[in-house]
């Protein structure tokens, strides 16, 4: 199997690399690579792997670098897919259960392989452990497997992907309303600010479980799907649809939010208003003047937030910007 040769010391799995974030993460990797090889104390780049069920495509949209076909489902391919990596950026998601069992089959070829485990970067979803939301479940479950893996871990969690507002607005283009979460507030981040930051864990030491990562802004979901109708020209209605049960009325109390500026990982609770947020502007406080890159502490204890909006990332599509 071949790596990407940019760098001997360092070389990099990412797991649904074909992803909405595995993309932004390998781009990432790959642009950056240069400087990751400067902070690692080397002035070459990590070699980067993609994992996915699927060969290379040949049309050209693969990136350049190596490529592993694997299915974390069944664990083929596996093994093959993790020798030589000393560092792991698992985004791969079936979107379903069987993603604790995916997650074990990573763990256990990581620990089985010879030369020993490799860091294991994990992207988590803000809000797990107080959402009751069967995949939500199934995420917590996948963070324990790596907790207790034995691996050198990292687990950054974050909120909503604008990719995923988007596309529930997407999926009603057809409808004449457009329904939206009554009370529901989302704080969007963009999937190349997540990306950035993993990369930046991934070149770190092991951190465990990291500061939640945000989006800039805290903003009723109605509010955001008037914005996605504005970007595609639609003139529909909004309607904001008041669910039952325990997941939307966790939802309605704000537990997917991450205010920025908390205790750490486990600052915020159902029912606590996102601290900084100015229900005005919806702009999160200090944390969006300071940005995720600067607003960290050594040991990560402020909460990072991202600088691109929901606007931004709607122009970027808008503009051919984004894959
Ligand atoms: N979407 C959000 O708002 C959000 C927010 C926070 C965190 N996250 C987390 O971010 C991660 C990435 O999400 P995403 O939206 O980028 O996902 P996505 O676009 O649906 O991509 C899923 C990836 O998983 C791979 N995959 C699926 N089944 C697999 C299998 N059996 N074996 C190996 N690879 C498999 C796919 O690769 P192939 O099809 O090429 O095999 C694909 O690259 C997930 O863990 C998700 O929970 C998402």
């Amino acid at each position: 199997m071949r790596w990407r040769c940019v760098m001997a010391v360092r070389s990099v799995l990412v797991t649904g690399g074909t992803g909405t974030l595995g993309r932004a993460v390998v781009r990432r990797l790959l642009d950056e690579a240069p400087g990751a090889g400067t902070s690692a104390g080397t002035d070459r780049a990590p070699a980067v792997r993609v994992l996915s069920r699927r060969p290379r495509p040949d049309d050209g949209s693969a990136p350049d670098c190596d490529w592993a076909v694997g299915d974390l489902r069944t664990g083929e391919g596996i093994d093959a897919a993790v020798a030589g990596a000393d560092t792991v950026v698992h985004c791969a998601t079936t979107l379903g259960k069987a993603d604790v069992g995916a997650t074990r089959q990573l763990t256990e070829a990581l620990a089985r392989r010879p030369g020993g485990g490799a860091h294991l970067v994990y992207i988590s979803i803000a809000g797990i452990d107080r959402i009751p939301l069967g995949y939500y479940r199934t995420k917590l479950a996948a963070e324990r497997i790596i907790e207790e893996s034995g691996l050198p871990w990292t687990v950054l969690r974050t909120t909503q992907f604008h990719d995923l507002i988007a596309r529930v607005a997407s999926v009603q283009r057809r409808s004449p309303v457009t329904a939206a979460l009554a009370g529901v507030r989302f704080q969007p981040v963009d999937v190349t600010e997540v990306a950035e930051r993993l990369v930046g864990l991934a070149a770190g030491a092991p951190a465990g479980r990291v500061p939640d990562m945000g989006g800039p802004q805290v903003r009723d979901h109605a509010d955001l799907t008037r914005s996605w109708l504005r970007a595609h020209g639609l003139r529909r209605a909004v309607l904001p649809v008041r669910l039952p049960g325990r997941t939307f009325r966790a939802l309605r109390e704000g537990a997917n939010l991450v205010p920025p500026g908390g205790p750490g990982p486990h600052g915020a609770g159902p029912g606590r208003p996102a601290a900084g947020t100015d229900p005005g502007s919806g702009k999160v406080g200090d944390g969006a003047e300071e940005g995720y890159a600067g607003g960290l502490g050594p040991a990560g204890e402020r909460r990072p937030v991202g600088r691109i909006t929901f606007e931004d990332h709607l122009a970027a599509v808008t503009r051919g910007r984004r894959p």
